[in-house]
């Protein structure tokens, strides 16, 4: 691109431009750098299309290329951060579980409600009985949630289909949704979130299944294999066995480990190069350290803290003695029908913070690059950098430290996507 064309759009005055970028980094970031990135006070972002072309400091701004051309957004006053990236949702689902939500508050756990053929199952079958259209329309619905609050790239699971026709189906339907509007979504293959019905007791048949017969045709429409890792779902063994074989068809691993019990998942998938490990609400320090380790420090342990919450549940991460412990950290809302039905990405944060003990840097760093990287996509998003896809955000507030602060709200004003306002 020619220094001399004219800026497409020019974000300009912002109150603060979170750039979320510090010392060029070849992992995730961890320990002290997960809160080093640079601020600019007063500063702008300039685009050259759907690229970032140079972010910097007002008195910085070459007027020269400040064209008729140019869309100027003024952003006094506000904070101009990069889009969010939703590094773990369960999108596409039929119906909804309002019902078992009445049973939860009187006391049933999750994991009796899903062993009586209810949560994950009744899932199922909403979604094997709804349409293509049916679905689409209500993951369409659910994307047009997240780009209001802010979120940019999206990470997608099938697995409420568990059977190939319709896991299927749902990586199909996340591939029309993500032509239809704006949010980039990335597509991950969840066919192992529980024995399918016709399975019921065999979770190692399940899965030679899935090897056998679905693996293979889901190359191509999903990037990254996925399994719950759980009692009541898959054990470590055979998820190991089934993540290897994932990875030797050269899909990129991610697991649900350690949400209710400390099995060891996290670790295992570590060992064989997951690019995340997500939930670990009962992951020690000591095993975060051991994960850090061996994913030789490019593993993101991926934080939900919306879901003990929702589920009732005392038990959250211990996201600061992991942050100690040098296990780099994402979060997520794990939008989902069953465990979190929320898809308020801010709530998430300030959750993180106030449950995990993460700072509001660090936790700021945890919903953009730390998310990027869970999903390998830290090329194109999680930081505002010349030469990264024009996703930015424009904040009602004047200073990040009220991000955390301003509980349950939705701080965006405006959204652009890849150069374009949504
Ligand atoms: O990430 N933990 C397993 N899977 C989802 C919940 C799915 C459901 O209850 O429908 C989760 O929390
Ligand atoms: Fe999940």
């Amino acid at each position: 691109m020619p220094t001399t064309q004219p800026y497409s759009l020019l974000i300009r005055n912002a109150a603060q431009v979170l750039t979320l970028a510090g010392p060029p980094a070849d992992k995730p970031l961890a320990g002290a750098a997960m809160a080093e990135w640079r601020i600019i006070n007063l500063g702008y972002v300039a685009c050259h299309s759907s690229t970032i072309a140079a972010v910097g400091a007002m008195h910085e701004l070459d007027e020269a290329l400040i064209g008729p051309e140019t869309r100027i957004i003024d952003a006094t006053g506000r904070v101009v951060m990069p889009g969010l990236v939703e590094c773990h949702t369960h999108l596409v689902f039929g119906g909804n579980r309002a019902d078992e939500f009445q049973r939860k508050l009187q006391g049933e756990s999750y994991l009796d409600i899903l062993a009586s053929g209810g949560g994950i199952l009744s899932t199922v079958r909403k979604t094997r009985t709804a349409s293509d259209a049916e679905l689409l329309a209500q993951a369409l619905q659910h994307l047009d949630g997240f780009r209001r609050y802010g979120v940019t790239t999206l990470e997608a699971k099938t697995g409420y289909g568990l059977d190939k026709e319709t896991e299927l189906r749902l990586l199909r339907v996340a591939r029309q949704a993500s032509r239809q509007q704006p949010v980039r979504i990335v597509n991950t293959f969840l066919g192992a979130h529980v024995p399918g019905p016709e399975y019921k007791g065999r979770p190692a048949d399940y899965l030679d299944y899935l090897v056998a017969e679905v693996l293979p045709e889901v190359r191509g429409a999903a990037e990254f294999v996925d399994v719950f890792c759980e009692e009541g779902a898959f054990g470590v063994e055979d998820s190991r066995c089934y993540l290897q074989h994932a990875r030797d068809l050269g899909f990129k691993l991610k697991i649900h480990a350690e949400q209710l019990h400390d099995l060891g998942g996290c670790l295992m998938a570590a060992e064989l190069g997951a690019i995340s490990v997500d939930h670990c609400d009962y992951l020690t320090p000591e095993g975060a350290a051991q994960v850090a380790a061996a994913g030789q420090g490019r593993t993101v342990a991926v934080l939900l803290p919306l879901v003990p919450m929702f589920l009732r549940q005392d038990k959250y991460a211990p996201g600061r003695q992991f942050i100690d412990a040098g296990l780099s950290v994402a979060i997520s809302t794990d939008f989902n029908p069953g465990s979190c039905p929320s898809k308020n990405l801010w709530l998430a944060l300030q959750v993180a913070c106030l449950k995990m003990g993460l700072t509001p840097r660090e936790a700021l760093t945890a919903v953009t690059i730390n998310a990027a990287w869970a999903i390998d996509r830290q090329q194109d998003c999680g930081t505002l950098e010349p030469g990264k896809r024009a996703d930015v955000l424009l904040l009602r507030v004047p200073d990040y430290r009220e991000l955390p602060y301003w509980l349950g709200e939705n701080p965006v004003a405006q959204v652009v996507i890849g150069g374009k306002v949504a």
